[in-house]
Order: C-alpha cells, then sequence, then structure tokens
C-alpha cells in the first residue's frame, strides 16, 4: 500500500479520534500517505477527501466524537453505491482501508473488501457488541458516564427515598446495563438477552424496602423495554413513587477513558500493521488482553454474548 484511506461510520464512540491519530502517525511513520474520508460512507460516495498530516491529528487524543464526522448511509448499501465507492477510492489513489466503527460499518467494509479493496476494520462502538473481539473502543467510556449518571442519581434518589428507573443505550445489546449496574450498584438490570420478569423487579424493590433502603436503581436496557413503561408499572403495582431518567447521547460523549485511549492506538497501529502485511477482510480485536485479527465475516456472524455470570452476580450483590 501507499495511501491508506479512513473513514468513521455508525454512531460515533470516545476514542475514534485517539484511533484515527493512531492510524495518521504509524502510516507516516512507515511513509504512507493517508486520506481522511468524511461523513463516513456517505464521504466516500461525494469524494470528501482530505489528506492528513501528522498535525492534523494533534491534541485529538482526549477528545470524544471524531473529526472526520460520521454518518449512517443508505445509498452505500445498495451494489450500485458500493461500485461508486471502489472507483471513488481508485480516482483518489487509495490502495487501502481503514473503517472505524460498528457492525453496520463493517457490512459496508466487507462490501467493498469483496470488490477488491483491501479492508481492515476497527472495532468502535459504545454497544460492545461486535463479535471477535472481547472490547470496542468507547464502550469504557460509555459505562464510566453511566456509572457518574448513576452515582448523581443516588444523592437524589436518597434524599426523596424514591425508585430510580435509569434507561440507557446499547441498542439490541444489554453489555452497557450490565457493566454500568454492576458498578453502579443497581437492584435488578434488565437486558434484552434475557426475559424481562417485571414480578421478579417488584419483589426485589419491595424485600429492600422491607430492610430499609432508602432508594432503588433500576438500570433498563433501551433493548430490554422502555425504561417509561417499567416506571409506570412499578407505579401502578406498589402504589411507589417513581422517577425516570434516560441518559440518551450523554453516554456517548466526553473524553475518552485511558482504556479506551490504549485500546484505541494499539487498534489504529494494528490496523496499519495488517494492510502492509497485505491483509484484508479483517477486523483488528482484542482477545483475553492480545490484539488479534479476525475475519470480519466472521465477526459478524458473531454478536458477543451477555456475560451471563456477571449478571447473575449483580443480583447476588443486590441482595
Ligand atoms: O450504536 C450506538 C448507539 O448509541 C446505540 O446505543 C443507540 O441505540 C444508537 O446508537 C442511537 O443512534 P442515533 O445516535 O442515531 O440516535
Amino acid at each position: 500500500v501507499n495511501r491508506i484511506g479512513m473513514l468513521t461510520s455508525g454512531g460515533d464512540a470516545p476514542g475514534m479520534n485517539a484511533a484515527i491519530r493512531a492510524v495518521v502517525r504509524k502510516s507516516i511513520y512507515h511513509g504512507l500517505e493517508v486520506v481522511g474520508i468524511k461523513r463516513g460512507f456517505d464521504g466516500l460516495l461525494k469524494k470528501e477527501f482530505v489528506k492528513l498530516q501528522l498535525g492534523s491529528v494533534a491534541d485529538i487524543i482526549h477528545r470524544g466524537g471524531t473529526i472526520l464526522h460520521t454518518a449512517r448511509s443508505e445509498e452505500f448499501k445498495t451494489e450500485e453505491g458500493q461500485r461508486k465507492g471502489v472507483n471513488n477510492l481508485r480516482d483518489g489513489g487509495i490502495d487501502g482501508l481503514v473503517v472505524i466503527g460498528g457492525d453496520g460499518s463493517f457490512k459496508g467494509a466487507l462490501a467493498l473488501a469483496k470488490l477488491g479493496v483491501p479492508v481492515i476494520g476497527v472495532p468502535a462502538t459504545i454497544d460492545n457488541d461486535v463479535g471477535g473481539t472481547d472490547l470496542t473502543i468507547g464502550f469504557d467510556t460509555a459505562v464510566n458516564n453511566v456509572v457518574d449518571a448513576i452515582n448523581k442519581i443516588r444523592d437524589t434518589a436518597t434524599s426523596h427515598e424514591r425508585i430510580f428507573i435509569i434507561e440507557v443505550m446499547g441498542r439490541h445489546a444489554g453489555h452497557i446495563a450490565l457493566y454500568a449496574g454492576l458498578s453502579g450498584g443497581a437492584e435488578s438490570i434488565l437486558v434484552p438477552e434475557i426475559p424481562v420478569d417485571i414480578d421478579e423487579v417488584i419483589f426485589k424493590l419491595q424485600r429492600g424496602i422491607n430492610r430499609g433502603k432508602l432508594h432503588s436503581i433500576i438500570i433498563v436496557a433501551e433493548g430490554a423495554a422502555s425504561g417509561l413503561t417499567i416506571g409506570e408499572e412499578i407505579k401502578k403495582r406498589m402504589g411507589q413513587e417513581t422517577r425516570v431518567t434516560i441518559l440518551g447521547h450523554l453516554q456517548r460523549g466526553g473524553t475518552p477513558t485511558a482504556l479506551d485511549r490504549m485500546l484505541a492506538s494499539c487498534m489504529g497501529a494494528k490496523a496499519v500493521d495488517l494492510l502492509l502485511e497485505g491483509e484484508s477482510r479483517k477486523m483488528v480485536g482484542i482477545v483475553n488482553g492480545q490484539l488479534v485479527a479476525v475475519d470480519i465475516e466472521d465477526a459478524l456472524s458473531r454478536k458477543r454474548a451477555l456475560n451471563r455470570e456477571l449478571w447473575e452476580l449483580a443480583a447476588i450483590l443486590a441482595i
């Protein structure tokens, strides 16, 4: 490879900038040129190319979001769009591509790879739902954002002796809910991977109140149920006041944690190494603390399973 293209796609994730920095610096270190493609696959179709220099990525390692911007492209899902993408890369002299994003983005990456473009994926999504890696960039920061919110809500929950329901992101996965719920000491954690048992939730709430608990916190993953519905149900059944907080996009912003910056730096650099080795259709992953290269198709076919043991532990510790 001589000129690497890079784009961020799908929902942004804290740490994407650190990954962009790593790709740029590692490429230049090896004498390669780097072209940033703005606004994901949409920008690829519009040839929104910018040359990235060492200085282009200065002062971004600590910033959330992505300096390349991101988008979810409908046109790129079509075969015609994908062919146009390949032609645009060729016109730009780009002979290797790094795609930073989640599984939606990797479907696009795979399509390009099948059309002959060397492509390497770097997993970045707060949802941590990508197969083939224990962690995605942005998950740790999002979990810390949620834990921070739980800490604050606890103060007011205790003062008013209230039941709080906190709805968190994660799309169809419950990883954010599980990690934040366990770290934040939630009474119940509702996730899409395990059927919601409202009787159990109420039993636990009642048990807590009976032993003198001043407040209760229930974490609901958006993919499991609506926080508002759960709040209404508890109010109806227990005759107790509830308050619902939907954390929304607060979870996706802010300075990335050291862990996310580490992951992003290592994964971004590894993506460049893989392109230099002539690899394609691979995604960088971290498995048992080791950087690995996994087949993108493989990663796409395996959703990360929820850690049930952790979920059971959270239930035990909330007794
Ligand atoms: O995939 C990341 C994510 O934040 C999900 O957790 C959430 O369901 C979705 O993106 C929200 O998407 P948008 O920012 O387009 O509303």
